[in-house]
């Protein structure tokens, strides 16, 4: 018989227990800076080298966290079913835990992508990016991130993949930024949602909706025993 399909939105709260800060628990500053300096296309055109810099913070300190339980459940959940993780996170520690169908929505912090041609992505490990460094047809590298005033390249994908979900979990988002919060419109009816938070973020009432207040090293390892039990 074929698995079933969990499909996983993941957000900043799953990786917030392997060292990584969320953005909006830290009132409104994320590591010192405002959002929208560091993570808009407006904050790129005004100050690239500051945007540069601040990524190349951020991949440095990425390369020396790992996994949690939260992220490793995740990974182990596909003993049992066929799981999809689409993740808002730029980091890319649900890879290191060992899932191995992630759709990631923000982009990628170890990829660099060319300011003139789009196509052009490079990996680049945890290497910074410098100001002046090009692409092969000599454009400036930037982060390969969505930022705020960009759109979402690959939301139709997640929406597709949402839309044949047999089970939906939601963990550590705030649902506060659009269009990713809006891929739970796509969940089939029928289909359960698990949401594991905290502070659960608002979500419209539906049947089989399940609020685990909880953080994701506690409620993921417990929710993926649970599903096991009830639907593998
Ligand atoms: N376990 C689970 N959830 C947690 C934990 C934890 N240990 N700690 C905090 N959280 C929850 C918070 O309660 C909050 O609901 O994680 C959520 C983090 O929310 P945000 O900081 O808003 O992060 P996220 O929803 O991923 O942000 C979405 O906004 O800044 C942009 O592009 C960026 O991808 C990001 C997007």
């Amino acid at each position: 018989m074929a698995k079933k399909k969990v499909v996983v939105l993941s957000g900043a709260g799953i990786s917030a227990e392997s060292g990584i800060k969320t953005f909006r628990d830290s009132g409104g500053l994320w590591e010192n800076h405002d959002v929208m300096e560091v993570a808009s296309i407006e904050g790129w055109y005004r100050n690239p080298q500051l945007v540069l810099t601040f990524y190349n913070e951020r991949r440095k300190q990425a390369a020396e966290v790992f996994p949690n339980a939260g992220h490793l459940a995740l990974a182990q959940l596909e003993q049992h079913f066929e799981v999809t993780i689409i993740t808002q996170n730029v980091d890319s520690l649900h890879e290191k835990a060992g899932s191995s169908r992630i759709l990631h929505l923000h982009g990628e912090l170890h990829k660099a992508q060319s300011t003139g041609n789009p196509d052009l992505i490079y990996d680049i490990g945890d290497a910074p990016i410098a100001w002046g460094q090009t692409c092969e047809q000599g454009h400036q590298l930037r982060p390969f991130i969505v930022w705020f005033g960009e759109a979402v390249p690959m939301m139709d994908k997640a929406a597709r993949i949402t839309s044949e979900a047999d089970i939906f979990i939601v963990v550590g988002t705030s649902l506060a930024v659009y269009p990713a919060a809006s891929l739970v419109d796509f969940v089939p009816d029928d289909t359960p949602i698990y949401v594991i938070d905290p502070h659960l973020p608002h979500m419209q009432e539906r049947p089989a909706l399940y609020r685990i207040e909880a953080k994701a090293t506690d409620g993921l390892p417990k929710l993926c025993q649970k599903l096991v039990e009830q639907y593998a």
